[in-house]
């Protein structure tokens, strides 16, 4: 393999009508092993980019810019100015994660583009290559041209795929946020997409490289959609906030990066750091505080109507049920208790009454404090809950006091939600107008940022649902601890159509690759709407909406689905009536000293194994869509020379989601890294082990 560093190529290019040679700059970087290449040029004035991994080209070229209200953009008349390079190969320590030790190995270009028509202006557009894909974003320099308030109409970034690719990806701009069940298609057919998007090439040179395309450090920027131009060829769409505007900004400023992974193999997309490393180092300083763990919720109960969030039915954040789980959490080892519905608010229409959440206030039949103490008693605490319904302006009012209520009562993790149809979330303006916003506008990306530091003041982290997308924060911030982001367990309660068996097969190569996700797996009872109803009035859902999937791939969820909290989300009886397999959930961990994605196919399976930060121990988790399969997952990852006790979950002869989801063995069986594990994962099955040293 040639390897190639940096270097500007200079050709000739025919001027069109005068026939004066006009030189094309070409600005080139590479990855530190040599395989991927970005070519940066200004031909035709135009900035753009091609990416090529192996020698072949893998993007086309592909547009550079941005467009102004008030100033001469970047979009034709440019000349490369001049260009410098950088070289990074370090290793730095994440304070919970999926791997303590994160290495960031890149090679960067930082090319100056000045304009040849109108004002002197300068753009610089910076690109990281690492040998897991490239970043690349865009800096305006401070500068007479570009004085005064910025704001953004366009960004330019194109995609250039083509249309003959495999294709996975969620809609963007419609009601329901990023909560989508995933469509599996062709690029071509890709109109409006949510990153992360990810793209596996047909043609022959390329044939099954994986590309996925997605923005590291969303902040002081609106979020970034992949709107077709054409086929295949996709542009940078920047949510605008309410007054048309896209971002608000001055220079100098700097946007997220736009991220390409490029991976042979599905699995390599997992394996990548890009998303971090692009990221800026903690700003937060000591976050020993920030824990991750395992916790159970007075949760799921309200989902399947067997209590309610209001008083319009069985309360359930009552004194009474929350002992019961917190008794439930000390048991069996949980750290926490997550509780809904506790504060005045949710009676009728709460979908669409932000307005009346008062987020001090409690219920009566509910007692924080003495609550807490019980939990304190008990080495458990309360997990808190701001639900917004999507009333940013109702929530920052009250959100300082909220968390010191709750710092002063032993909480320590907030979730909070942004219940609202997409486009509607609520703020006021400068002049006291009642204006809509979307959830992944810049005033919720600065929300997000708002709360975060709100939180921090209280030693209090955060898990967001109806957030705004993961694009690595976790490092800078890493209070934001977990998130939702795509569609959870929730939906297997009531979201007509349930997860389809292929969700999570999808999901690990696509939305999980921006981040932690608080999924809430662990259902054990498979069929929940069919419950008798506990009250005459609280007549359960359509009985099929139930999660589809054996009970092992629950198991599985949980190496699977990388989340710094991680829920138990079931009821604690339907735990205590299978104590056996709830054993794995008692045994698994939830922050990770490394992990390593071993095998698998973009939505049809996956394997996944990670070693516990506290125990040391290895766990692994694999998952199948409808397919049943057959593995065989070599256990490589376990140290050499050490034999283990695998103890075995995994689905029995019989198992299938749909007629015999709880058919599973238990088993044991002595390992070492030199084996391989061979199991048989049923349709939408799944294996979940914990290796112990012997
Ligand atoms: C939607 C969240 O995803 C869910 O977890 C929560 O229970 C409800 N909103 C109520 O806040
Ligand atoms: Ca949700």
């Amino acid at each position: 393999m040639l390897r190639f560093g940096m270097m500007v190529l200079s050709f000739l290019a025919l001027a069109f009508a005068a026939a004066i040679p006009l030189r094309a700059e070409v600005a080139q970087e590479t990855s530190p092993d040599g395989r991927i290449w970005v070519n940066v040029s200004d031909e035709g004035g135009q900035a753009t980019y091609t990416v090529h991994f192996d020698g072949e080209v893998v993007m086309e070229p592909a547009r550079l810019g941005l467009l102004f209200a008030d100033h001469h953009g970047f979009e034709a008349d440019l000349k490369i100015e001049s260009y410098t390079r950088n070289r990074v190969n370090e290793a730095w320590e994440q304070p919970w994660g999926e791997r303590r030790e994160v290495r960031d190995h890149h090679q960067e270009m930082a090319v100056t583009f000045v304009s040849t028509q109108g004002p002197e202006r300068r753009m610089i557009v910076r690109f990281r290559v690492f040998d897991t894909g490239i970043g690349f974003r865009y800096e305006l320099p401070e500068q007479e041209a570009l004085l005064g308030d910025i704001r953004i109409t366009d960004e330019l970034t194109q995609f250039n795929i083509g249309g003959d690719a495999d294709a996975w990806w969620t809609p963007s701009r419609q009601f329901n946020r990023y909560e989508y069940i995933y469509r599996t298609g062709q690029a071509g057919e890709v109109d409006d997409a949510h990153t992360p998007v990810t793209f596996r090439q047909k043609d022959g040179e390329h044939d099954g490289l994986h590309i996925s395309i997605h923005e590291a450090a969303l902040v002081d920027y609106s979020g970034m959609s992949l709107l077709a131009l054409r086929p295949g060829s996709f542009e940078a769409q920047l949510r605008a906030g309410f007054d048309g505007i896209k971002v608000h900004t001055k220079a100098p400023f700097k946007s997220p990066w736009r991220t390409v992974q490029i991976a042979p193999d599905a699995v390599g997309l997992i394996n990548s750091d890009i998303i971090l490393n692009l990221n800026e180092p903690n700003k937060m300083g000591d976050v020993s505080w920030v824990e991750p763990g395992k916790y159970v919720g007075i949760w799921w109960a309200m989902h399947i109507r067997e209590r309610t969030w209001g008083n319009d039915g069985i309360h359930g954040a009552n004194n009474d049920d929350v002992k019961r789980y917190i008794d439930f959490a000390a048991e069996h080892g949980f750290a926490g208790v997550l509780v809904e519905g506790w504060n005045i608010g949710w009676d009728g229409d709460w979908f669409n009454n932000g307005e009346l959440f008062d987020f001090t206030k409690a219920y009566s039949d509910f007692d924080l404090p003495m609550l807490s103490a019980y939990a304190e008693e008990r080495g458990v605490r309360i997990i808190g809950h701001h639900e917004t319904s999507g009333n940013v302006a109702n929530y920052e009012a009250q959100m300082e006091n909220a968390f010191a209520l709750y710092a002063e009562n032993g909480v320590r993790e907030v979730k909070t939600g942004y219940v609202a149809d997409a486009g509607d979330i609520v703020r006021y303006d400068d002049n006291g107008v009642r204006q809509y916003e979307w959830h992944d506008s810049q005033f919720m990306v600065e929300h997000h940022l708002r709360v975060l530091e709100a939180a921090g003041r209280h030693q209090i982290s955060i898990n967001a649902h109806e957030p705004v997308k993961d694009t690595g924060l976790r490092r800078t911030y890493p209070n934001w601890m977990t998130r939702e982001g795509a569609r959870g367990m929730e939906f297997n309660a009531w979201g007509s159509p349930p997860n389809p068996p292929e969700h999570i097969s999808i999901l690990a190569y696509t939305r999980m690759l921006s981040g932690p996700m608080d999924f809430t797996p662990g259902i054990f009872d498979l069929r929940p709407n069919e419950r008798p109803p506990v009250r005459e009035d609280m007549q359960r859902g359509d009985p099929s909406n139930r999660p589809q999937t054996t009970l092992v791939k629950q198991l599985a969820l949980y190496v699977v689905l990388y989340s710094s909290l991680q829920m138990a989300a079931d009821l604690p009886e339907n735990y205590e009536a299978n104590l056996s397999a709830f054993q794995f959930i008692k045994d698994v961990e939830a922050d990770w000293e490394e992990s390593v994605a071993l095998l698998g196919e973009v939505g049809e399976y996956v394997a996944i194994a990670r070693k516990g930060r506290a125990g040391g121990e290895w766990f692994l988790g694999a998952v199948t869509d409808a397919e049943p399969r057959d593995l065989s997952i070599p256990l490589t990852f376990l140290e050499e020379g050490k034999t283990y006790t695998a103890q075995i979950y995994r689905d029995g002869a019989e198992a299938h989601w749909d007629t015999a989801p709880y058919d599973m063995v238990i088993e044991e069986m002595t390992v070492t890294s030199a084996d391989a594990l061979d199991a048989r994962l049923a349709s939408s099955g799944g294996l979940a082990v914990r290796f112990v040293e012997n």
